[in-house]
């Protein structure tokens, strides 16, 4: 165990100890002290979705950065970036025509809401900038990603003079009630000023595995057209396959104008994320200034993208989507079964690999996220929480995200441990798992 006066790093919170990760296997883990545990989060943040140590992809890598690791964008392409971009519109993503490549969800996020704005001003409408998202929401640590959710207390302090103004709407389980609360955003911002409706069509972390009903998109949908504005799908958590399909919005009635994908892109083997957008996104631009010009030093590296290409073949060579898809319901079944009558569980969702579960609404001070990450981890289980009661949202939620690649076995005891150990104790102490 690490604390903050052991170490020359900047951790991210000061009182906590922090157990060193020595080994990843699967969905095994090894820490410095030895304890083993299972990994229920795929890298603690729904990145490592083929799990750790897989050869196919560590090996792609390094023949790559024999060849050539890192070229900048801007002077030349590489046959790496060019084949996954095309790779990612055939096998996941046909409904898109073109790619743009970063290297985290939050500069891929970044990146959306740039090229909505850029679509709007080459088309001649400079006065949409505004956007509009769901509150229990989080789209990443910069400025801007960080405007986008409406959660002051917990991610936005001490930060809010940098942050746009950007409008918000809660998104409950009653479907004309959101559209109401849009088509009052929409009044308040006026028309012609938003740029892009922006949230996670199944969300991650934020609220594990919801989704409003199908009437919401519908209505949504409409308003796209009646409005004027674009659609930005956040699949940072979703993308690649984690609810079942390719892309979430592959399971709705509804087709985004821009979209990105985040962690299970690189799945945790190189730090790779892109954005995608349609073809009449990419018109608007081509028609106008004829310039989208957002260079991160890293986007589309030779290194990076050889990793993207060999995640993305493991993926579909191993049928790990239909495997999603197909284990994904039994799994949420297994989890409901195991956690009903729990008195600190509210409710138990799931698409796919992700499921959540709501807590029940506690004190805030209860620290109920906290709490039950602790235990889960002391008993070897690593699972990851959000504290979402600090913006009066209610109850904390529980992420539960395996890889892909975990056997029925594994998926059996990570179930069981969970709900062995999803209990209250008296400590306070955070386990010292980073999270979003
Ligand atoms: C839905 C969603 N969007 C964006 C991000 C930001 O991604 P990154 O941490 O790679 O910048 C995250 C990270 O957890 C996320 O869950």
């Amino acid at each position: 165990m690490i604390t903050a006066d052991q170490t020359s790093t900047f951790p991210r919170f000061l009182d906590l100890s922090y157990p060193s990760v020595e080994r990843g296997e699967g969905v095994r883990l090894w820490t410095a002290d030895g304890a083993e545990l299972l990994d229920a989060c795929s890298g603690g943040a729904m990145v490592s979705n083929l799990g750790h140590g897989l050869r196919d992809v560590v090996d792609a890598g390094v023949l790559q950065a024999e060849k050539i690791a890192y070229f900048y964008m801007d002077h030349f392409t590489n046959e790496p970036m060019e084949r996954l971009a095309e790779r990612l519109i055939e096998v996941a993503a046909p409904e898109m025509a073109r790619v743009r490549f970063t290297s985290s969800g939050s500069e891929a996020n970044e990146t959306a809401l740039r090229l909505a704005r850029a679509y709007h001003v080459d088309r001649g409408e400079p006065d949409r900038w505004q956007m509009v998202s769901p509150a229990q929401a989080y789209h990443g640590s910069t400025m801007a990603t960080l405007a986008l959710s409406g959660r002051p207390r917990s991610l936005q302090h001490p930060y809010e003079p940098y942050l746009s103004p950007h409008l918000h709407v809660h998104i409950g389980t009653d479907p004309e009630a959101a559209l109401r609360e849009l088509d009052a955003r929409l009044e308040e911002a006026g028309p012609g000023a938003v740029a892009a409706f922006f949230c996670e069509p199944v969300s991650g972390a934020a609220r594990p595995a919801f989704t409003p009903p199908e009437s919401f998109w519908r209505g949504l949908d409409a308003r796209r057209e009646r409005h004027g504005f674009l659609v930005c799908f956040d699949e940072v958590v979703t993308g690649m396959g984690r609810t079942g399909s390719w892309f979430a919005y592959q399971q709705l009635p509804i087709e985004p104008d821009i979209v990105t994908v985040g962690k299970g892109l690189g799945a945790g083997y190189a730090p790779i994320s892109a954005v995608l957008c349609k073809q009449h996104v990419y018109d608007a631009v081509d028609r106008g200034s004829r310039f989208f010009d957002l260079g991160h030093t890293w986007d589309g590296a030779p290194v990076s993208c050889a990793t993207g290409l060999s995640v993305l073949d493991a993926l579909e060579s191993r049928g790990l989507v239909a495997r999603v898809r197909e284990r994904g319901p039994r799994l949420l079944e297994q989890l409901q079964a195991a956690l009903r009558g729990n008195g600190l569980v509210r409710e138990v969702r799931g698409r796919g690999f992700l499921l959540g579960i709501e807590l029940v609404d506690l004190p805030d001070e209860a620290h109920m996220d906290d709490r039950v990450e602790e235990v889960a981890l002391r008993h070897g289980l690593l699972i990851s929480t959000t504290h979402s009661n600090l913006d009066g949202f209610v109850g904390d939620e529980v992420v539960f995200a395996p890889a892909f690649t975990a056997t029925d076995d594994e998926l059996d005891m990570m179930v069981e441990r969970l709900a062995a150990r999803c209990a209250p104790t008296p400590s306070r102490t955070r386990s010292g798992m980073a999270r979003s």
